[in-house]
C-alpha cells in the first residue's frame, strides 16, 4: 500500500514513520498538536526544481521559494543551502529571512500594497528586487530610494489574463484582480512607462502568477507566450529590453487520491520550450527566468499530528472524531473547503471501518479538518495525522479562541529537532498591556 505522501512509511512497530522517526514517539515527546516536516524530503523537492532550472536554462534561471507557504528562520536556511532565492510578501517575511542569514540579493519582495515601512526595510537592507504592483508604489519606491541614494532593481507585476482552473480565492491571473496591472486593459504598459521616467528605479523584469494548485501545463505555457508578446510590445513602444521574467508558482500537488499532479520539473521543461521558441520567433534575447513555487516545495513533506478526544457518533447523520487542534492550526478547510488525507498513527494501514469527519476544538461549526474520510475506528487517545500540511498551515495559523500555536518539528535521519517552539499561554497574553 502506498501513501499519498512519498515521505511516509510504516515502521517495524506498525507505526507511521517519517524522516526515520517514529511519528508516535515524536508526538509523545513534543505533545500535540504538532507539525512535523521531513527535511530531506523538502531538500529533495528543492533539488528537483533547481536541477530542472539548470537543465533548461543553465545559469540563466533561478528558483525562488515562495515563503508564504511556510516561513520560519529554519526554512530560509534550508532554501539558502539548496541555492534557492526567496519570494517574500511582507516586512515580517523579509525580517525573518534576513535574521536567518539569507543573502539579501536573493530576496524578492512582492505584494499589492506594500507599506512605506516595508519598502524602507527592503531598500535599507538592499533586498535583491522589488516586484512593483502599481503606479502609487512606483512613487513610494522612488521617494524612499531617493532618500537612501539607492537605485532599486524592480520587476513589474502584470496580469496576463489567463484563467487557471483553480479555486476562486487563489486565482490571480485574471483582469479582476487586486494584484498587478492587466496587459489586456493597457494598464500594464502604462505602469512600465510611468516607472521608466523615475531615476531611482531600474526596470529589470516582469512578473506574473496565475494562481495556485494548478494541475495543467497549458496555462503556464500560454502565460509565457503572453508575457513574451508583452516584452516585445514594451521593446517596441519604449525601447526597454526586459531582461528577467518571473513566471510565478502555483504548481499543484497531491492532497487526495483524485489529485493528479504533473511532475514538478515538467512545468519548468514545458515553460522553457515555450520561452525559447517564442523569444526566437520575436527576435528577442532569452530572458533570465525565475519561477517561485511555494506549496510544492513544502506541503508534501509535512503532517500535523493530533490526539483524538471526543468521538461522537450521531446515528445516520455523521461520526465526529474531534482532535485537539483545528482551524487555528489549519484553516484550509474553513477557507477553501480544502481536502487533506488523514491516517491513524498507530494503525496507518488498518482496514477502513467507518466514515468520519475530523473536527477541531474551536467554537465554530465549520471548524473541520477533514470531511467524510474513511478510517479504522478511532478512539480517545489515538494519535491522528492530517497529511500534506507542510504549506499554508503553520503560516496561516492563528490564535483563534486563544489556542497556542503548535511547534514545528523537523525530522531528519531519525532525529527530531524543534525549529519553532510551541506557544505558551504566557505568549498568548504577552502583548496584552493592561
Ligand atoms: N508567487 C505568488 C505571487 C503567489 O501569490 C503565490 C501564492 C506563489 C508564488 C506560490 O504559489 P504556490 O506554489 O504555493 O501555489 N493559502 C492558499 C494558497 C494561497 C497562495 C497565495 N499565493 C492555500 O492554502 O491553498
Amino acid at each position: 500500500m502506498s501513501f499519498i505522501m512519498d515521505c511516509l512509511s510504516v515502521n517495524e512497530k506498525g507505526n507511521l514513520s517519517m524522516g526515520g522517526c517514529d511519528v508516535k514517539e515524536v508526538a509523545e515527546t513534543y505533545g500535540t498538536p504538532v507539525y512535523m516536516m521531513d527535511e530531506d524530503d523538502i531538500r529533495k523537492n528543492c533539488r528537483i526544481y533547481a536541477n530542472a532550472m539548470k537543465k533548461y536554462y543553465g545559469d540563466r534561471g533561478l528558483v525562488l521559494y515562495a515563503s508564504k507557504a511556510f516561513s520560519c528562520k529554519y526554512i530560509y536556511k534550508v532554501a539558502m543551502e539548496e541555492g534557492l532565492g526567496v519570494d517574500t510578501v511582507s516586512g515580517g517575511e523579509i525580517y525573518t529571512a534576513l535574521k536567518a542569514g539569507f543573502p539579501a540579493e536573493k530576496i524578492y519582495f512582492h505584494g499589492n500594497n506594500k507599506t512605506e515601512d516595508e519598502i524602507e526595510l527592503a531598500i535599507k537592507n538592499d533586498i535583491g528586487c522589488i516586484v512593483v504592483d502599481n503606479c502609487d508604489e512606483v512613487d513610494r519606491i522612488e521617494e524612499i530610494a531617493g532618500r537612501y541614494g539607492k537605485t532599486v532593481k524592480a520587476m513589474f507585476r502584470v496580469s496576463p489574463g489567463v484563467d487557471a482552473h483553480t479555486h476562486d480565492f487563489i486565482k490571480t491571473g485574471q483582469i479582476d484582480s487586486k494584484f498587478g496591472e492587466a496587459i489586456e486593459t493597457g494598464d500594464a504598459i502604462k505602469l512600465i512607462k510611468y516607472a521608466s521616467i523615475k531615476k531611482n528605479i531600474n526596470i529589470a523584469g516582469l512578473h506574473c502568477h496565475i494562481g495556485s494548485q494548478i494541475f495543467e501545463l497549458d496555462p503556464f505555457c500560454e502565460t509565457a507566450e503572453i508575457m513574451i508578446d508583452f516584452i516585445d510590445e514594451i521593446r517596441k513602444e519604449t525601447g526597454i529590453v526586459i531582461s528577467e521574467l518571473n513566471l510565478g508558482g502555483g504548481f499543484g500537488i497531491k492532497y487526495t487520491e483524485e489529485d493528479d499532479p504533473v511532475d514538478f520539473d515538467k512545468f519548468i521543461e514545458a515553460v522553457s520550450k515555450t520561452v525559447k521558441a517564442k523569444t526566437k520567433e520575436k527576435g528577442l534575447p532569452c530572458p533570465f527566468i525565475l519561477m517561485e513555487p511555494g506549496r510544492s516545495l513544502v506541503a508534501p513533506s509535512g503532517i500535523t499530528v493530533y490526539k483524538v478526544g471526543t468521538v461522537k457518533r450521531i446515528k445516520d447523520i455523521r461520526n465526529y472524531v474531534c482532535v485537539d487542534g483545528g482551524m487555528g492550526d489549519n484553516p484550509r478547510f474553513i477557507m477553501y473547503g480544502a481536502r487533506h488525507g488523514a491516517l491513524l498513527v498507530e494503525n496507518p494501514l488498518g482496514e477502513k471501518e467507518e466514515t468520519v469527519t475530523i473536527a477541531g476544538k474551536c467554537c465554530e461549526s465549520g471548524d473541520v479538518l477533514v470531511e467524510n474520510i474513511e478510517l479504522p475506528k478511532a478512539k480517545k487517545g489515538d494519535y491522528l495525522a492530517v497529511l500534506t500540511t507542510g504549506a499554508y498551515n503553520y503560516s496561516m495559523a492563528s490564535n483563534y479562541n486563544r489556542i497556542p500555536r503548535p511547534p514545528v518539528v523537523m525530522l531528519k535521519n531519525g532525529k527530531a529537532t524543534v525549529v519553532v517552539k510551541r506557544e505558551s499561554y504566557e505568549d498568548i497574553i504577552k502583548n496584552d498591556l493592561i
